[in-house]
């Protein structure tokens, strides 16, 4: 089974009016952590093929405006934040938050050009300390409050990494349970022993998916598995964890749960945020006051991808697979069936959205809104040993605040 070119085209494209494009922009997209705003306030963006300028005003709201100033095309990411909005550095035209042109400094004075002169700007809110943007039409849903970003307390971080590939084929990885068996399992085990083939004698003892299962949810998909030796009373298949619709997944275990979203930057680039919160058995001793923000490397100083962490395994995969993975020439396995179901459900949401309904997930009740939980295995407890183990080998690494992260677990990083 393999896909005709023109819906390979169709549920990958993100520009303004393509199908896939048309249903993203009906969700809020996360498109930076507040945080990076705190050195400089105003910062180029770029988010579903379009060019734009995000900003903290002079007191502290949000915006996000087309980058370029429509009086002469300036880049407004050199703006003037100010108490109003964002002013133009060359000739000092200023907007508000809504786009609407409110003063042309060298304009005679008692000029109403300013009145018809309007930019694209899009709605911005903050939640867990991300930065969500609405870029679709009419009136915004809600923005969901999601569990792992609305919970008190635990310790929070945002790792991202702009990856040179289409956004479709890392969200379907989410629904590939078996590659974890290979690419983190005994692919790992191979480059962790020197490349030598004594690796391999170690993949007899790594589990072996038995079994892989796929729900569509009102969020999502819940993903479940049955690893050899384990059965379906086993929280990784009665609990599970869901790939949130349409670019979101959830996972973690036990004192860690994190976001993975994966905001199309364009066509053939991908915002990948792993937002990450801690929640240590003896808690945290300090309440977080800000979410800090690292960058997580993919490529080695030899344009190698850097293979020896989970998370640049995974990068490694997907890049490889193309920048638009061409999907005429796969061959889909009985595997594959949480990709096939994936892309069934993407069918079905454009169409909706073609039809100007909601998609799924849409949060629209207030009520609905308060707090939404979704599952997660909590049976990989992190303890001792083991949560160093998994520390290193995710992106927490990378993160300035690694040993930090290290001892509210109550080890040391030099353990
Ligand atoms: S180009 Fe922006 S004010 Fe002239
Ligand atoms: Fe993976």
């Amino acid at each position: 089974m393999t896909l005709r070119a023109e819906v390979n085209e169709r549920l990958t494209r993100v520009g303004p009016g393509t199908p896939a494009g048309k249903m993203l922009r009906r969700y809020w997209q996360p498109i930076a952590a507040a945080s990076e705003l705190d050195d400089k306030p105003v910062r180029k963006v770029r988010v579903l093929g379009e060019d734009l300028v995000l900003y903290r005003d002079a007191v502290g709201e949000f915006g996000l405006l087309a980058e370029q100033c429509p009086h002469r095309l300036a880049s407004l990411n050199y703006g003037i934040p100010e108490a109003g909005g964002l002013r133009c550095p060359y000739h000092g035209w200023l907007f508000d938050r809504t786009g609407q042109c409110l003063e042309q400094p060298n304009e005679p004075e008692n000029s109403t050009f300013h009145r018809r002169i309007r930019t694209a700007a899009y709605p911005v809110q903050e939640l867990g300390g991300l930065l969500f943007a609405y870029l679709g039409p009419g009136e915004p849903p809600l923005l969901p409050r999601f569990d792992v970003l609305v919970q008190e307390g635990g310790y929070r971080s945002v790792g991202t990494a702009v990856l040179p590939c289409n956004w479709l084929q890392i969200m379907e990885n989410s629904v590939d349970p078996v590659h974890a068996e290979w690419l983190h399992g005994k692919y790992f085990d191979y480059i962790q022993h020197g490349f030598g083939q004594e690796a391999l004698d170690l993949f007899a003892g790594r589990p072996h998916h038995v079994e892989i299962g796929f729900d569509v949810f009102e969020y999502g998909i819940i993903k479940r598995r049955v690893l050899e030796g384990g059965s379906r009373e086993d929280e990784a298949w009665a609990v599970g964890h869901p790939l949130i619709f349409p670019n979101l997944l959830k996972v973690g275990g036990g004192g860690v749960s994190e976001f993975q979203y994966r905001v199309p930057v364009d066509d053939t680039h991908t915002l990948h945020i792993w937002y990450t919160l801690y929640e240590p058995p003896g808690g945290v001793p300090t309440p977080q006051t800000v979410v800090p923000h690292f960058r997580v490397p993919y490529k080695d100083e030899n344009d190698e991808f850097i293979v020896d962490f989970i998370p640049g395994q995974d990068i490694m995969a997907w890049v490889t697979q193309g920048s638009v993975t061409d999907r005429t020439r796969e061959h889909l396995g009985q595997t594959d069936k949480g990709v096939i179901l994936f892309r069934r459900l993407l069918q079905e949401q454009i169409q909706l959205v073609e039809r100007d309904e909601d998609p799924l997930g849409t949060v629209r009740d207030p009520d609905h809104n308060v707090r939404i939980d979704l599952p997660l295995e909590k049976d990989k407890f992190l303890s001792g040993e083991h949560a160093l183990k998994e520390l290193k080998g995710k992106h927490a690494r990378y993160n300035p605040h690694y040993d930090d992260i290290v001892r509210l677990f109550g080890q040391t990083a030099s353990a």
